[in-house]
């Protein structure tokens, strides 16, 4: 067992699915914060001469990267011989341009501290919206898993004749790629956003689709105001409650009040970043991710 995978935060269950899978060893530490913010960490199982696997959603990034970015120094410190992130959520991949003169493109600042400390990243559907892929900002190696295929099985086995409706022109690349694998139709929306909350939608043409079930996609529901945006419309046109769908929830502050006042019945989520919501689960994929980037070192 040359593995061992500590657990800096993730789903229930995850870090014992993947290490399992990978014949891991499960890490012992301490990590806690002391009374003025800052964290104490401290590693019982010893990294030397191991193959060090990270696993921490990076959700709430400024709260959780200090602590794995410690960890993944500490590790090297005390000789391990590789230091690898699973990150089911990856953050900062939305500030990809400078939209005002002055502000931080904080992908490329996050990707170079990121890069500095670690071997390799496994990541779920990072939001590659700018990007063509990670390797434009990331200097190592790195995988990106596509959630698609779960969300397909899931809608398949879940959702009688849906429609599926992505809210923006960024949503395409997963509402294309779930409605071909279950042979769906799908529409996209165009979005106008003018702040952190406040987004307005294009109405759904949904009259073709009388009888379907719609399902509302998207990679991320931050503040909700996208999906709820969406919602509200397709609640307005006298279909059945529509399902709504994220790879990542993030339910930022009262993101579920707002989903809920916008006509939310049914919300489900990619095991990336863990919630009440979580029916997918993401191990299989991110074991064949982590199972390829791990063995190249
Ligand atoms: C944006 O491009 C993403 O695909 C999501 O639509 C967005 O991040 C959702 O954010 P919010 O829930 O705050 O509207």
């Amino acid at each position: 067992m040359t593995h061992v995978l500590y657990d800096l935060g993730a789903a229930p269950g995850l870090a014992g699915k993947l290490a399992d899978a990978l014949d891991a060893q499960a890490g012992a530490l301490e990590l806690r914060r002391f009374p003025d913010g800052e964290c104490y960490l401290r590693l019982d199982t010893p990294p030397a001469g191991r193959d060090v696997l990270l696993l921490c959603t990076l959700d709430r990034p400024d709260l959780k990267s200090l602590p794995m970015l410690f960890a993944a120094a500490t590790c090297r410190e005390l000789g391990a011989r590789s230091v690898g992130l699973v990150a089911p959520y990856l953050a900062y991949m939305r500030q990809d341009i400078r939209f005002r003169p002055g502000e931080a493109v904080t992908s490329r600042h996050y990707a170079k501290m990121l890069s500095a400390e670690l071997d390799w990243l496994v990541t779920v559907d990072p939001h590659l919206h700018r990007y063509d892929s990670l390797d434009e900002i990331y200097s190592i190696p790195s995988r990106s898993v596509a959630a698609a295929p779960a969300l397909a099985a899931w809608l398949s086995a879940h959702v009688v004749s849906p429609v599926l409706i992505g809210p923006d022109a960024e949503s395409s690349q997963w509402v294309a790629d779930v409605a071909s694998a279950i042979n769906a139709p799908w529409l996209i929306l165009e979005k106008r956003r003018s702040g952190d909350r406040e987004v307005e939608v294009s109405v759904p043409q949904l009259d073709l689709h009388r009888g379907r079930t719609p399902v509302l996609l998207d990679d991320i529901v931050s503040t909700g105001g996208t999906m709820a945006a969406a919602l509200s419309h397709v609640c307005g046109q006298g279909f059945v409650s529509p399902v709504c769908m994220a790879v990542h929830g993030i339910f930022a502050g009262d993101a579920e009040t707002a989903l809920k006042a916008a006509g939310m019945g049914r919300i489900v989520t990619c095991n990336t970043v863990a919630h009440a919501s979580n029916e997918i689960c993401v191990a299989a994929p991110l074991i064949d991710a982590i199972r390829e980037l791990s063995v190249r070192h």
